[in-house]
C-alpha cells in the first residue's frame, strides 16, 4: 500500500525496501541529536566495561525524528539482538508475557508506541524491568497463584510520541531518558545528501538544502520529499537532482516554503477564518479539517509551535501574527472584518 501523506506515513510503503536500506546502522552515521548521541555512546560504552547490561532508555519525540532507527543503533553498538514489540500490539498479558520469555541475555527489547500499551500490561513490565522477573498468576477462579519466573538481563528501549502518557511509574523506571529534538536545517541537508548517495544519485547543495528548509525538522520527511523529487528527476532522465526539479516536485506535492503542507495550511486557515484567529479548542479544529485530535496534536502542532505559527493557550489554540504572514492573510483587516 502506497501511503501517499507526506506527513503521517509511517514507513510502509511500496518501496518499503528503501527506508530500511537508508537508515543508518551505527552511531556515527547518524547525523545530529548531538547530546542524545553522546549520552548514549557514554552509557553504551560503561555498560560494556562494566559487563552489564545497558539501563533501559526511553526516547521520546515527534514521529519520523529517528527513534526506531536509533533503537537499531543501540542494540547495534551494544552487538545485542534486538527484538520489537508496539504498545497497541500488545493486547493481553499473555502477549507480554511471551515475549519477555523469549529474551536471551543482553537482548534489546525495544517497544515502540510504548505509551499505547493497556494499563494491566504495562504493570507486568515494572518487575521485569527492575528485577528481571515476571510475575505470573496460574490457575484459575478461587484458586490462583503467583509465580515468580527469572528473566535474563535485558534492555528495553521504549519510544513515545507522547511522554506525558505514560504513566509515573513506567516512566521512572527508565534509566535513560532521551528527548529527540527536530533537526537544523543543515543537518537534514546532510540528512538528504546521505539519502542520495545511499540511493546512488546526484544532488546539488542547493538543492539539499532546499529539501532541508520543507522537512520540518523531521528525517523522514527529508527522505520522502527526496524520493519523490527523485521520481521526478528519473521521469526527466536527469542525472543530477537539481534546484529547479526540487521547484517543480514540491509544487506538484503543494509542500510551501515552510515546509507546511496542505493540512498546516487548512489548519491555520481553519483557526483564522472560522474562529476568528483563536482561542479555539483542539476538537473544534479536528472537526472543522477532518483529522483526528491525536494527529494535529503528535504531528502538526508540535511543528507549528515550535515556528511560532500556532500557540496553545489555556483557552485554546491562537494562529499568530506570524500565521496570517505565511499565509498572506492581513491580520488587522482580518480583525476589523469581524
Ligand atoms: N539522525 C538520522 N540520520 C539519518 N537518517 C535518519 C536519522 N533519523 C532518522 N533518519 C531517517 O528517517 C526515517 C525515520 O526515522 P524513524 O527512526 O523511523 O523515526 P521515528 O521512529 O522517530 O518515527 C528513517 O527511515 C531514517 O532513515
Ligand atoms: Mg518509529
Amino acid at each position: 500500500m502506497e501511503k501517499e501523506d507526506i506527513l503521517t506515513g509511517e514507513e510502509i510503503e511500496s518501496d518499503g525496501v528503501l527506508d530500511s536500506s537508508i537508515r543508518p546502522e551505527k552511531i556515527d552515521e547518524y547525523i545530529g541529536q548531538e547530546d542524545v548521541k553522546e549520552n548514549i555512546k557514554v552509557f553504551v560504552e560503561a555498560a560494556k566495561m562494566r559487563g552489564e547490561v545497558l539501563d533501559h532508555v526511553l526516547l521520546y519525540g515527534p514521529p519520523g525524528l529517528g527513534k526506531t532507527t536509533l533503537a537499531n543503533i543501540i542494540a547495534n553498538e551494544l552487538q545485542s539482538n534486538i527484538k520489537t514489540a508496539s504498545g497497541p500490539s500488545i493486547e493481553k498479558s499473555g502477549d507480554l508475557a511471551a515475549i519477555l520469555s523469549s529474551l536471551e541475555p543482553g537482548d534489546v527489547l525495544f517497544i515502540d508506541e510504548i505509551h499505547r500499551m493497556p494499563r494491566f500490561i504495562e504493570e507486568i513490565l515494572y518487575p521485569a524491568m527492575e528485577d528481571f522477573t515476571l510475575d505470573i498468576i496460574i490457575g484459575s477462579e478461587g484458586n490462583t497463584r503467583s509465580i515468580k519466573i527469572d528473566l535474563p538481563p535485558f534492555t528495553l528501549v521504549g519510544a513515545t510520541t507522547r511522554a506525558g502518557d505514560l504513566t509515573a511509574p513506567l516512566r521512572d523506571r527508565f534509566g535513560i531518558v532521551c528527548k529527540m529534538q527536530y533537526y537544523t536545517k543543515e543537518e537534514l541537508s546532510l540528512i538528504v545528501k546521505r539519502t542520495a548517495r545511499v540511493l546512488g544519485m546526484n544532488i546539488t547543495s542547493s538543492a539539499a538544502d532546499d529539501l532541508a528548509g520543507r522537512s520540518r525538522g523531521t528525517p523522514r520527511i527529508a527522505n520522502r520529499l527526496f524520493k519523490r523529487v527523485r521520481d521526478f528527476a528519473i521521469v526527466d532522465q536527469k542525472s543530477e537532482i537539481d534546484k529547479d526539479i526540487c521547484d517543480l516536485a514540491l509544487k506538484r506535492l503543494k509542500v510551501d516554503q515552510h515546509g507546511l503542507d496542505g493540512t498546516d495550511h487548512e489548519l491555520l486557515l481553519a483557526i483564522i477564518k472560522k474562529f476568528n484567529g483563536g482561542p479555539v479548542g483542539i476538537e473544534a479544529i479536528a472537526s472543522a479539517i477532518g483529522e483526528e485530535t491525536s494527529t494535529i496534536e503528535d504531528v502538526y502542532e508540535p511543528y507549528l509551535m515550535q515556528n511560532g505559527l500556532l500557540k496553545r493557550t489555556s483557552r485554546g489554540r491562537v494562529a499568530t501574527v506570524k500565521a496570517y504572514e505565511v499565509l498572506g492573510i492581513n491580520h488587522i483587516e482580518e480583525s476589523i472584518a469581524e
